[in-house]
């Protein structure tokens, strides 16, 4: 098969781990006969050094044009310590996943037998946890208008909207993945106070009797988190709005044991985009001590969603876990005894991994 794939690493870390998910893809793809065409593009604080734009049209276009879009992650400690900066890294991020209607945000959290010691809660409490997170991406808080300061600068005003369609269309594919496993949906609102949680739990409920075969269930979002600690393998499939997804599921990667082991995939309107779900963790920038598992787990969901190309995920999986397996691990994985492996070392031993 012949992919075209855009690659955007952007700040921080954002470029070693992509590095590492290049490497994987390349691999896979030699393996399965399949021809990739990568092209990178710019984004974040870089794209702002460089042309004053954090997501440019040039990347835009590339985006558009691609099959499938690799994204690092964005954000420098220079916009986070300036509230007053007019142009921000993140607005880049916002504006990729508006721009390419990226409504749905997948994000799996499942626990790795090796690394159960890793997470501060019991082994009996996560042993065989696996949930689904579906984030909706493109609404809510992160994106309602109005947003600012009022003249005297002494209060500021965020807007929550969400209109019945944005809801409805992430609830079914909330459904549509609840139906490929375990049948259990729980969406997460906070319909006691707020009413744009009222709308999302109305929209559930009247979209829940197409799917009889689902249990739905309802959690306050407050609940939820506290649910999520208590009881994590209640969980199959969970579907909430933009800032409660965002929050539930750094909350989930402390369940795996390091916030480097989750991926995702931002599905919606055009081009795909798979990213790890942590950020561009600046003080680690250029020190080969991220972990590049979430990104190259991000890899297989590229593979299995934007192609639908199942035995490669598989095969990145499998490598993944013989390099838990074997211990060959970034720091945020290792005890003080473990011998640390750098994240390009991690990336070098799936590989070879892959290619036997
Ligand atoms: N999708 C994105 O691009 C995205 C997401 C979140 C935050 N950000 C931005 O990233 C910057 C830093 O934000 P933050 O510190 O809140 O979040 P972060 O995810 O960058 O880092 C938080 C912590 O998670 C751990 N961590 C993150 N990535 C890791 C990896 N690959 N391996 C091992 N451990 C890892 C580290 O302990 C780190 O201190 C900010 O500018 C923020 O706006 C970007």
């Amino acid at each position: 098969m012949k992919m075209k794939i855009a690659v955007l690493p952007g700040d921080g870390i954002g470029p070693e781990i992509i590095a590492e998910g290049v490497k994987v893809l390349e691999a896979v793809a030699e393996r399965f006969g399949h021809e990739v065409t990568f092209n990178e593009a710019l984004v974040g604080a870089a794209a702002i050094d460089a042309v004053g734009n954090p997501y440019p049209d040039e990347t835009h276009e590339l985006c558009m044009n691609s099959d499938a879009v690799l994204f690092g992650a964005v954000g420098h400690p220079r916009f986070d310590k300036d509230p007053n900066a007019k142009v921000r890294p993140e607005q880049g991020l916002l504006a990729m996943r508006k721009q390419l209607g990226l409504y749905a945000n997948l994000r799996p959290v499942e626990t790795f037998d090796q690394l159960i010691d890793k997470s501060p809660l019991r082994p009996e409490l996560i042993q065989g946890v696996d949930f689904m997170c579906v984030r909706e991406l493109t609404g809510g808080l992160y994106f309602g208008r109005p947003q600012g300061r009022s003249e005297d600068g002494n209060t500021a005003y965020d807007t929550c909207v969400y209109s019945r369609e944005e809801i409805e269309r992430v609830v079914r594919v909330a459904y549509e993945y609840a139906m490929k496993r375990r049948k259990k949906l729980t969406v997460v609102d906070k319909a006691n106070i707020l009413a744009t949680s009222r709308l999302w739990r109305e929209v559930a409920q009247e979209i829940a009797p197409e799917f009889p075969e689902v249990k739905t269930e309802f959690l306050f979002v407050d609940n939820a988190a506290m649910r999520m600690i208590q009881w994590p393998k209640d969980f199959d499939v969970l579907v909430t709005e933009n800032m409660f997804g965002d929050i539930l599921t750094d909350e989930g990667s402390v369940l795996t044991g390091s916030m480097g082991l989750l991926p995702s995939a931002s599905i919606g309107l055009h081009t795909s985009v798979f990213e790890p779900i942590h950020g561009s963790w600046p003080e680690a920038a250029g020190k080969q001590i991220a972990n590049p598992l979430a990104t190259i787990l991000s890899v297989a969901m590229l593979f299995e969603y934007a192609f639908k190309l199942t035995d490669e995920g598989t095969c990145i999986r499998q490598a993944v876990k013989k390099s838990l397996d074997a211990g060959v691990c970034t720091p945020d994985l290792l005890g003080s005894d473990g011998k640390k492996f750098k994240t390009r070392d991690v990336g070098d031993w799936i590989v070879s991994q892959i290619k036997n």
